[in-house]
């Protein structure tokens, strides 16, 4: 049912109500997905583990051995919890049924050296779950990138970064990790966490089915390249809602690389960017079905839309209400 549209096959249920103004509101609905998270989870401290928690030594292994010691029945959800504390860390591997539940206070840090990563490119995160269900982050704290820590040179205009593209796997400046990803997963839900100063992109959601983010704040760095907010691809069934996103690159982008996106519904969000608030593709092979933006607060961004639908994917979006406030002067 694609209406071709100029040369970009771009079929657009553009409803945009551009009220550039900051007084107007209205009622939103969106739709909800109801994750089979149960009610009582089962809860392992990570210092139960070793963990120290001092923000100097290695909290891998005690993490890790948290996650391994969870039990993997599909019934039931098992939380890992941080106190108080930082817990610096090399990419930590989610698995089926858990939940890492960092506290009020906690911070979880990512090492900045390229061997507190995996060999694998694809795994380069601080936290990652892969083929997992039933997974998330939680708990009030934070999770931290050490973005500034892969800055080489810093600059108004764009902060130059280490790049780890030795192997050629990678290119030019884009060698670093990401913070946090679910690839091939199923029931993620992403809530009531600051996820922060992330070396590359900050929130990656590939391949998945039914992902809740909610209630997430995302501190980027204005000036470093590629501090994308949260990215989407091949996935369906994703509700964002109450983000606030205040990051340096794009913030919420809808990606198809290897299959389409579907139903991806986004509201009640707070985002300032140096690039786009909302940026489809440029990756845009496969369709984009079923997008609702309602009720989106963009303040002093560069860009508020970006469409790049290139590859020849085609589009189905609503833009209900953004709110884009422009400060000329400021
Ligand atoms: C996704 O959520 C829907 C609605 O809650 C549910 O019917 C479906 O089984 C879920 N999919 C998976 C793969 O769990
Ligand atoms: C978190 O830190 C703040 C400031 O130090 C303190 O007031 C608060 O009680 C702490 N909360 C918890 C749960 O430790
Ligand atoms: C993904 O998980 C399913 C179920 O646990 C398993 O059967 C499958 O082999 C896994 N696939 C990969 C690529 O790990
Ligand atoms: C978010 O985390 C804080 C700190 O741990 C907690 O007090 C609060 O109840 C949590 N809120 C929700 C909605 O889970
Ligand atoms: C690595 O990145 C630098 C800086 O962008 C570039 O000059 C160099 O060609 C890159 N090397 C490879 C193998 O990509
Ligand atoms: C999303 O749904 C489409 C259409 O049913 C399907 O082709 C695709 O495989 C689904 N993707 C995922 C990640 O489940
Ligand atoms: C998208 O949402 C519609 C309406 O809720 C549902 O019927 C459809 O199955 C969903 N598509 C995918 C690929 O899950
Ligand atoms: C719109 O989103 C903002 C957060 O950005 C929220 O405070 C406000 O209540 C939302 N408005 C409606 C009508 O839901």
């Amino acid at each position: 049912m694609a209406t071709p549209l100029g040369p970009l096959l771009l079929q657009l249920f553009l409803l945009i109500l551009l009220l550039i103004s900051i007084h107007q509101s209205h009622s939103a609905t969106a739709s909800t997905i109801h994750l089979p998270f149960s009610i009582y989870p089962y809860s392992l401290s990570v210092t139960d583990f070793g963990a120290t928690g001092d923000g100097l030594h290695y909290d891998t292994a005690a993490i890790q051995s948290a996650i391994k010691a969870c039990p993997t029945s599909h019934h039931t959800q098992c939380h890992v919890t941080f106190p108080p504390g930082t817990y610096l860390t090399r990419t930590l591997f989610l698995k089926s049924g858990v939940v890492l539940d960092i506290k009020e206070n906690a911070t979880l840090l990512g090492g900045t050296k390229m061997e507190d990563y995996p060999k694998e490119l694809r795994e380069w995160y601080v936290v990652v779950a892969e083929n997992a269900s039933d997974v998330g982050i939680t708990g009030g704290g934070v999770v931290d990138g050490h973005g500034l820590g892969f800055v080489k040179r810093f600059n108004e205009r764009k902060n130059v970064m280490v790049s780890w593209n030795t192997t050629g796997a990678c290119l030019g400046d884009e060698c670093r990790p990401r913070l946090v990803g679910f690839i091939d997963c199923k029931n993620v839900r992403v809530w009531n966490i600051t996820l922060t100063e992330p070396a590359y992109w900050c929130l990656h959601i590939v391949r998945c089915e039914n992902t809740s983010i909610h209630d997430v704040s995302i501190y980027g760095n204005f000036n470093t390249p590629n501090n994308d907010g949260i990215d989407i691809e091949d996935s369906n069934n994703t509700v964002i809602t109450r983000c606030h996103i205040d990051t340096g690159d794009d913030a919420i982008c809808p990606k198809t690389y290897t299959g389409p996106l579907y139903n991806l519904t986004v509201t009640n969000c707070w985002i300032r960017t140096k690039s786009s608030a909302i940026k489809l593709g440029s990756a845009s092979s496969f369709n984009f079905k079923g997008l609702i933006f309602d009720n989106i607060t963009i303040v002093q961004s560069h860009r508020g839309l970006g469409l790049q639908i290139r590859d020849g994917g085609n589009t189905h979006i609503a833009f209900l209400v953004l709110l884009i406030e422009f400060f000329l002067n400021d």
